[in-house]
């Protein structure tokens, strides 16, 4: 089912809302400059936010920063239908699954090494170079964006992800095609944020299909009670045997209740309030991905970067995973640097 487009006499074009249909967020290249596209979103999800930018390092008004921060800090999807990864043509021939070591989900790159790739040393360095370009990129949109990130702003991996976003066989834990939030068992984060960019690439016109689910805090409400307290010695044994890079904090540990909670319930797949949202090739897209509810249904080649920053960071601080959690639980659940 597509939604319903109303043109207004001033140009703009709203899409109507109806139960459970997706949203096109076509490719603005054609049309008057005031055929701008604005989105009216479900009041029962989450916001989707359109902005109409075409360049990687956008000029952005005081007013256009705060209205943005708000949308994404709230647990919005900042969606930049106008905004394309440009590949070269030398490096069109990438887009395909065949340079994937068929090991690894991703290719992707963490500091300098390239993994998960496959191809004569200079593929290979080909293929850095053209990730390395797409994280300098998403992370100068970033700042640029958000002024304020800026000096906080760490830049983790970067993958670009060249197989078909799902049916891949993978446990009910691995599967992102069901609704989560993004929580990591190995590197606790202690309510360290995970802002990611993302951008589909895909050359034959073909969709990234996500569903974006309930809030944040209406999610945690449901899902908390299922999930059981940290045990007293939980997090010194994991991090002593390995499981964990560092020690587990009451919050990492929620966090991956949460997901593991919300993946595992069939019933909360289904009927939970949820939207579809089409992201169409030449789109990039901004969330907080250990906030928004999403899945990936379906798309193929799309690059992605992952950016942490510390809650200090953020314009609204209340607003984050850590402030809810701890909000509802009535505890402190991770040490502030
Ligand atoms: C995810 O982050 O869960 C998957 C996103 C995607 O593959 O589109
Ligand atoms: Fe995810």
């Amino acid at each position: 089912m597509r939604a319903r487009d109303r043109h207004l006499p001033d140009g703009y074009v709203v899409t109507a809302a109806l139960a459970r249909v997706g949203y096109d967020f076509p490719a603005l290249t054609s049309g008057p400059p005031c055929s701008r596209r604005k989105i009216v979103p479900d009041p029962f999800s989450a916001p989707i936010a359109i902005l109409d930018l075409d360049t990687w390092q956008p000029t952005v008004s005081k007013d256009e920063t705060a209205r943005y921060a708000r949308n994404l800090e709230s647990g919005g999807v900042l969606v930049l239908p106008r905004l394309g990864f440009g590949l070269t043509d030398d490096e069109r021939r990438f887009l395909d699954v065949r340079w994937s070591d068929g090991k690894a989900k991703n290719i992707s790159l963490d500091g300098d090494a390239i993994k998960g790739a496959q191809g004569s040393a200079g593929d290979l360095a080909k293929m850095t170079a053209m990730v390395a370009r797409f994280a300098t990129q998403a992370s100068g949109l970033v700042a640029q964006l958000f002024p304020r990130y800026a000096p906080y702003l760490k830049r983790a991996r970067t993958s670009y992800r060249p197989h078909p976003a799902s049916g891949r066989n993978v446990s009910w834990r691995k599967d992102d095609a069901r609704l989560h939030v993004d929580a990591f068992p190995s590197r606790p984060n202690h309510g360290e944020r995970i802002l990611r960019v993302f951008c589909n690439v895909n050359p034959n016109g073909e969709a990234r299909v996500w569903r974006v689910g309930e809030g944040f805090e209406a999610m945690a409400q449901r899902l908390l009670p299922r999930v059981r307290r940290m045990l007293p010695a939980e997090a010194g044994m994991l991090h002593a045997l390995h499981v964990t890079k560092s020690r587990r904090s009451e919050y990492d540990h929620l966090m991956l209740g949460l997901h593991d909670a919300a993946k595992a319930d069939a019933s909360y797949q289904t009927d939970s309030p949820q939207q579809e949202v089409r992201f169409l090739p030449g789109t990039t897209w901004i969330c907080y991905s250990d906030q928004v509810m999403h899945a990936a249904s379906s798309g193929q080649y799309m690059f992605e970067q992952t950016i942490h920053l510390p809650i200090e960071a953020l314009y609204e601080p209340e607003r984050s995973p850590l402030a809810v959690l701890e909000r509802v639980t009535g505890r402190v659940l991770a040490l502030r640097a």
